[in-house]
């Protein structure tokens, strides 16, 4: 598997390169990257317009993407975005203009990514509407009791599936399940989970669930969000211009019915392409037994670095995402990361966009690592040797 993706047979400052940075994305497998060269060389055209044969091999090429999406996701409705930023500003703009009105409240968690955060308020700004958060708990989980009391005239519920900063898969069907019986709508940021969790869209319950294409091996600046059917008739055209439309006349426009109406302008044609080969790639791997692996490596590195006085920040329950934050007492999270990359090691550090989740936590950034497909249990092994000989020569 790891002689598929290029870049890991890269020195990084004449090291193996040891990438542990998934939750910001992932590595390209050959044949992504083949997909969207092999687009570029021998099929560029634009899509939906024309009738030579490059506009049919390229419109050919960006469909087949949202038909792997829907069969793989039992969606509805997919529509085709930039990435999980740009399909929840979608639902704001296209969804939250349309059906709220001033006092309305739509129901956050302190959890969110900004991305799940910053729309919603600039939208509260303009619409006068009100925002509730729900905190996370001493425990990393969020507090359900209020979860519940804020559902009361609640009419949209944001929820991150799996938090980047945690790890932490929230209950989600219960969520949904609580949010519906109060006539909320539901949106899932489901950034975090889509690459490790197989999620049947409709079986779910959700009417909005967004993620992004560079998460789960394929490229970056293209995303999903699924939609239910019948939000998906509630939602208004919100970028306006070519492709989205039926007709236009100096007096006014039509639009398309289907979720072109919600994809004006050229659309990522290439990076569709990619995606699909990504997506086809993945249908090889067995999430189930990936996800069991990948979250005993989470488990044993967590122990490993409380042993180094270390605090980690995360549970790594049965569901929960192989990602650990951690921080050291006294060495700074910037210094430790620079001398990891110095080894070889790529991980992050800094607030993780959730800087609300951080203040919650009282503090103002992690150190992370977070495992994929293709990290194996020398490089974690790895990872705690060296980490342990900098603390020994450094702290
Ligand atoms: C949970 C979560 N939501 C949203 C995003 C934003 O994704 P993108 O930058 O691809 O739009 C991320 C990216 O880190 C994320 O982890």
């Amino acid at each position: 598997m790891r002689e598929q993706f290029p870049i890991l047979q890269r020195e990084v400052n004449g090291y193996p390169l040891v990438y542990f940075d998934n939750a910001a994305t992932t590595q390209k497998p050959q044949v992504v990257i083949d997909a969207m060269n092999d687009y570029y060389t021998n099929s560029n055209a634009n899509v939906h317009r024309a009738v030579h044969t490059l506009a049919g091999e390229a419109t050919d090429g960006y469909e087949a993407c949202r038909t792997t999406l829907k069969d793989r996701f039992n969606a509805p409705k997919v529509i085709i975005t930039g990435g999980t930023t740009e399909a929840i500003n979608l639902v704001a703009h296209a969804w939250g203009k349309a059906n709220l009105s001033p006092g309305d409240a739509v129901v956050l968690t302190e959890m969110e990514h900004h991305s799940d955060i910053v729309p919603w308020q600039m939208l509260a700004k303009e619409l006068d509407i009100e925002l509730r958060y729900v905190p996370v708990q001493q425990d990393f989980t969020l507090d359900m009791e209020i979860f519940e009391a804020s559902l009361d005239g609640a009419k949209l519920v944001c929820v991150v599936h799996i938090s980047n900063v945690l790890g932490v898969c929230n209950p989600v069907d219960k969520i949904i399940s609580l949010a519906k019986q109060n006539g909320a709508r539901v949106l899932l940021d489901a950034a975090q989970s889509v690459p490790h969790q197989s999620i049947d869209f409709q079986k779910m319950g959700a009417d909005f669930m967004a993620f992004s294409a560079h998460k789960m091996c394929g490229p970056t600046g293209i995303g999903a969000l699924l939609v239910s059917d019948d939000a998906f008739e509630q939602m208004q055209p919100f970028m306006g211009g070519g492709d989205m439309i039926e007709t236009v006349s100096i007096h006014g426009s039509t639009y398309q019915t289907n979720e072109h109406k919600f994809e004006a302008g050229t659309p990522k044609i290439a990076e569709a392409i990619g995606w699909n080969a990504a997506l086809e790639w993945m249908e090889q791997i067995d999430l189930d037994s990936e996800h069991s692996r990948l979250l005993e490596l989470a488990r044993w590195l967590s122990q490993q670095l409380r042993d180094m006085g270390m605090t980690v920040y995360g549970r790594h329950d049965d569901d929960d995402a192989a990602v650990v934050s951690f921080l050291h007492p006294t060495m700074n999270s910037e210094d430790l990361a620079h001398l990891l990359d110095a080894r070889g090691f790529a991980v992050r550090t800094g607030h993780h966009c959730a800087q609300p989740l951080l203040e919650r936590l009282k503090i103002t950034g992690t150190v992370r690592a977070s495992l994929y497909f293709y990290n194996s249990k020398e490089e974690v092994e790895n990872f705690v040797k060296q980490l342990s000989d900098i603390l020994e020569r450094f702290s």
